[in-house]
Formats: structure tokens, C-alpha cells, sequence
């Protein structure tokens, strides 16, 4: 084994960031859907990929990166790029990863994973959802305080940036950026962060990896949050040091019912009750109903146990009584709560809105911050004195190490906005003031009973 791939080492003569053999990678297959209006869902076969920066990165017999990267086999970016391997991945065993028809499980075990929905042709799927709503199962029973099982999109390369200098690509998850322009990502574009064409000098891992990246979902099972975080840049953008400031929002403008005075909304037993699972949709509204518009909202509804229900209404003083993200809502939020002006200097929901334009990349993960507590998910994130300041109900007293932890995603589905969720038998599905779907699950019918209200009979 070691000769083979020492030798197949030797024979590439190309400059390029390896695929390694130890581990034959097996992508984990997982179901997803495409539905319209009148022509209902159609299932698509895909898989997950685990992020480069998981994996094993060696040469012949060495890990490359044993703490920081070894500088006698990384000298300079080309030896680097040439002489390490990026390696197959055991999912379930060593990431806890696994799948089952729609299904992604996410066990928390070593220090949880990170993966990206693949197509059948080994590139990231590409989701358009401006004029469209993206809808998922999620079982966050599991999930407590300081762990966050995620799912969000990301602006980055389709083919994960494969090129000359990265043969690995998207089918091994390279590629990642977001709108933190992490600094700790190994191979940027093919060049190993330490030494790169970019900072021939640098050997301190600032080489950052920005792009925009609209958080669908960021819970634990004590609170949620759905947040666009605007970048000025467009695709994955590198940057050096200092460059990498103040490219992205960072903070975003977050919805988070807690945090907007509903305290009773999301968490065990409440309305969106975490102990079961639940549907969630995100619309994407636009101003002129027609993905080439401006976006304009970003709406939110939950299902369970079949009954639809809408985002909590904001319920503190000086903002607008909005169940939605609009950008009266993210403008009063700065200025009633002191968040940051970061969303609107970096384009607010419009420049989110372009961004979703050209396509995004969905991204999965579950990972913890013990140390500092989630408290910008689930906590105190300010001075308790003043409003809006608390976010959840976790303490540092709830803060614990649990390696069992996990989070189940599933039914991933995109289409147009209403085709993705239905009403069962009885349910509403019509009627001034009602915001729910109008469609009902086969075999039942959407059946006018007054102007206030229609219903799947
Ligand atoms: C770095 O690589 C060199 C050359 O293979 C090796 O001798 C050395 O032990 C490695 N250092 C670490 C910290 O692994
Ligand atoms: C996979 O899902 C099916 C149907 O939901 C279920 O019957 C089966 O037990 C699951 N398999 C595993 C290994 O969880
Ligand atoms: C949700 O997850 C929990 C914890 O993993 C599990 O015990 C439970 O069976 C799951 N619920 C459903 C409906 O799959
Ligand atoms: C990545 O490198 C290629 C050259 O190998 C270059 O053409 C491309 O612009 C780079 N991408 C980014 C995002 O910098
Ligand atoms: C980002 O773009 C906005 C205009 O869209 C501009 O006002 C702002 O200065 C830019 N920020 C950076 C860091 O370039
Ligand atoms: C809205 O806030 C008030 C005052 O804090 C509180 O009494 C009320 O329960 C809140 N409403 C909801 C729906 O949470
Ligand atoms: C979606 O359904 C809601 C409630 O029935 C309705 O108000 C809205 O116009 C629908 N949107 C579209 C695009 O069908």
C-alpha cells in the first residue's frame, strides 16, 4: 500500500494538491428534491462529501500537518501541493457520518464534521433559490447547549475550485469559504495556506476563504437562528492578513425568536416543540415574484405533526412587528438593539439576494464551542440590562462535553415557493390573513368555506 502510493506520488509530475488511497472514499448517498407547482417533486440522487480540512493530509509515510504544517515537507507551495495527499474518509467510523435514503445523520463523536450536498457528477449541487422556498426535515432532539447542527449555503465554487494545482476538488470537499473568511483552511485554491502564491512570505495561516452565506439553520434544541450574512465580494475571494477584514458582515441580520422577545416559541414542549421533528421552510421572496427580482423577505415557517406553523412575530419595542426578515427589520435592529451596521454596509438583502443569484452550495455541519458557549445562539451575547441582549436560555452551567450528541437532516427539498409543503386532512389552506400553504397532500382538496378560511377536505 505504502509502496503503491509513494510510487504513483513519484509518477505525478504535476504541481497539484493529491488524492490519497489509504481509504477508498465512498460518498455517502443521499435523496434530495426538485418540485414545482403543477408538476409535484422529483427525486434526485446525490451524496454528501466531507470537507477537505477533516480529512488525512500526508505524504507517502507522514502526516503533513502534524501541528501547522512540517515546513521540511512543505517548503515552499508547489513542494507542498505535490508531495501531500488528501485521503478517503471512513464517514461512519471515524466522522460519524451517515446517511439512509433523505436522511443525514451527524454524531458529534471526535469533534463533529462538515459536508456538501454532491450531485451525480461529483460537483456540488448548485441551489438557485431566489423566487423559491428550500424546505427540510430536522430531528434537533439531540442537539444541546454549545453544539450547533447546521445548514447553510455558501457561495463557493461548483467544482470545489478544482485546477491545476487541486486534483481533488469538489468530490473531496475542498473549496470552503464563508462570510467569517476562516483563515484555517489548508489548501486555499490549490495552494497550501502557509506559503502560497498569494503571500510568498506568509507561514502563519492568514490566507482567508470569503464568500456570502445565508444560514439557514443554526439550532441546537434550546434555540435557532436564520441569518444572511452579505459579502462584498462575489465567488470565493482569497485574501491575505489585514485584506481579509470587513469583506463579509459577519454577525449577519439574524432571526432569532428568543432573541425578539418570544421565549416560549422554540425549545421542548414549546409551539416548534424540539423534542420531535420538525418541517422547516424558507422562502425566498423577491420584489417582483420572478427570481430575477430583488429579494425583498426571507420567510420562515415550521410543519409538525401537520400543522403549519408561522415564524414568530417580533415582540420587542421599536421594532416592527414582522415575522420575516425584511430590511425595515435588520435597519431597526441596529439601531434599536446597537447591532452591527455591518449588513447594511455590505449591501443588506439585496446584495444577499445576487449572491443567492448565482448560486449556492449547501452545507452541513455539527460542531461545539465549549470554551466560549454558543451564547451568540443560545445565551447571554451582551450586557444583560439592556434589551435583546439574550438569545437563548443556555448557561455556562448547561455547558457540557457530550460526544453522543447528533443531529438528523432529511427531505431536502427546493421548488417553487408553496410546492414544497402541503396541508393534511382538515388543515387550513386558505383565507384572508392566512399565511400557511394553500396546497393539500393528496388526495385531499383545498375546499373554499368563507373568506376567512378554506380547508383540505
Ligand atoms: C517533518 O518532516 C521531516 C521529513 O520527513 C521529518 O523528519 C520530521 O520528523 C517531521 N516533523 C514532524 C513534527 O512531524
Ligand atoms: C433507513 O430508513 C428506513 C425507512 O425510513 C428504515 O426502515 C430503516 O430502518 C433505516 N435504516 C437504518 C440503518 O437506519
Ligand atoms: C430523533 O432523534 C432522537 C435522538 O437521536 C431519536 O431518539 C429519535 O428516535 C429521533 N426521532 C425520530 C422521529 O426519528
Ligand atoms: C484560483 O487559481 C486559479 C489559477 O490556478 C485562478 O485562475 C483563479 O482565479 C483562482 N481563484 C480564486 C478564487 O482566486
Ligand atoms: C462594501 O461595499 C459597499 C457598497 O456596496 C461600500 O460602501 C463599502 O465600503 C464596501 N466595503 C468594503 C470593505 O469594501
Ligand atoms: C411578548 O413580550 C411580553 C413582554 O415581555 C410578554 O409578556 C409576552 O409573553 C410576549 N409574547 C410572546 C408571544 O411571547
Ligand atoms: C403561497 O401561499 C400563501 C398562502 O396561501 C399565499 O398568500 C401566497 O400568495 C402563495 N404564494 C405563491 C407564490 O403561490
Amino acid at each position: 500500500m505504502l509502496s503503491i502510493l509513494a510510487s504513483s506520488l513519484l509518477a505525478s509530475l504535476a504541481v497539484a494538491q493529491q488524492i490519497g488511497t489509504f481509504t477508498p472514499e465512498v460518498h455517502p448517498p443521499i435523496t434530495y428534491q426538485t418540485c414545482t407547482t403543477f408538476g409535484g417533486c422529483a427525486t434526485h440522487k446525490g451524496s454528501v462529501t466531507l470537507d477537505a480540512n477533516y480529512r488525512w493530509l500526508h505524504t507517502a509515510r507522514q502526516t503533513c500537518n502534524p501541528a501547522g504544517f512540517n515546513k521540511t515537507l512543505c517548503p515552499d507551495a508547489d513542494t507542498c501541493a505535490e508531495t501531500c495527499a488528501l485521503d478517503g474518509a471512513d464517514y461512519a467510523g471515524t466522522y460519524g457520518v451517515t446517511t439512509n435514503g433523505s436522511a443525514l445523520h451527524l454524531l458529534f463523536g471526535n469533534g463533529g464534521a462538515r459536508v456538501y450536498l454532491l450531485d451525480d457528477t461529483d460537483n456540488y449541487v448548485n441551489f438557485h433559490v431566489m423566487n423559491q422556498e428550500f424546505t427540510f426535515d430536522v430531528n434537533v432532539s439531540n442537539v444541546p447547549c454549545a453544539y450547533n447542527g447546521a445548514l447553510y449555503f455558501s457561495e463557493m465554487p461548483s467544482d470545489g475550485g478544482i485546477s491545476a494545482t487541486n486534483k481533488a476538488g469538489a468530490a473531496y470537499g475542498t473549496g470552503y469559504c464563508d462570510a467569517q473568511c476562516p483563515t484555517g483552511i489548508n489548501f486555499v485554491n490549490g495552494t497550501v495556506r502557509v506559503i502560497s502564491a498569494y503571500s510568498p512570505t506568509n507561514f502563519d495561516g492568514t490566507l482567508g476563504s470569503c464568500c456570502n452565506e445565508m444560514d439557514l439553520w443554526e439550532a441546537n434544541s434550546l434555540s435557532t437562528q436564520l441569518t444572511p450574512h452579505p459579502c462584498n465580494v462575489t465567488g470565493e475571494f482569497i485574501c491575505t492578513g489585514t485584506g481579509c477584514s470587513d469583506l463579509c458582515d459577519s454577525a449577519g441580520c439574524e432571526f432569532n425568536p428568543f432573541r425578539m422577545g418570544n421565549e416560549a416559541f422554540y425549545g421542548p414542549g414549546d409551539v416548534v416543540d424540539t423534542t420531535k421533528v420538525m418541517t422547516v421552510v424558507t422562502q425566498f421572496i423577491t420584489d417582483n415574484n420572478r427570481a430575477s427580482g430583488t429579494l425583498s423577505s426571507i420567510r420562515r415557517f415550521y410543519v409538525q405533526d401537520g400543522k403549519v406553523i408561522p415564524n414568530s412575530m417580533v415582540n420587542l419595542s421599536g421594532l416592527p412587528k414582522v415575522n420575516s426578515i425584511t430590511s425595515d427589520y435588520c435597519t431597526a435592529k441596529m439601531n434599536v438593539l446597537d447591532d452591527s451596521t455591518a449588513f447594511n454596509v455590505h449591501g443588506g438583502l439585496a446584495h444577499m439576494g445576487h449572491s443567492l443569484a448565482r448560486g449556492a452550495v449547501l452545507v452541513f455541519s455539527l460542531w461545539d464551542d465549549l470554551g466560549g458557549g454558543m451564547t451568540w445562539l443560545d445565551g447571554l451575547a451582551g450586557d444583560a440590562s439592556q434589551p435583546g441582549t439574550l438569545r437563548g436560555p443556555c448557561t455556562a452551567a448547561n455547558v457540557a462535553s457530550n460526544p453522543a450528541s447528533s443531529v438528523t437532516f432529511s427531505n431536502i427539498r427546493v421548488g417553487d415557493i408553496n410546492s414544497t409543503f402541503s396541508q393534511v386532512h382538515f388543515g387550513q389552506c386558505g383565507g384572508e390573513f392566512y399565511e400557511g400553504p394553500a396546497l393539500c397532500t393528496d388526495p385531499f382538496q383545498c375546499v373554499y368555506s368563507n373568506p376567512y378560511y378554506s380547508q383540505c377536505l
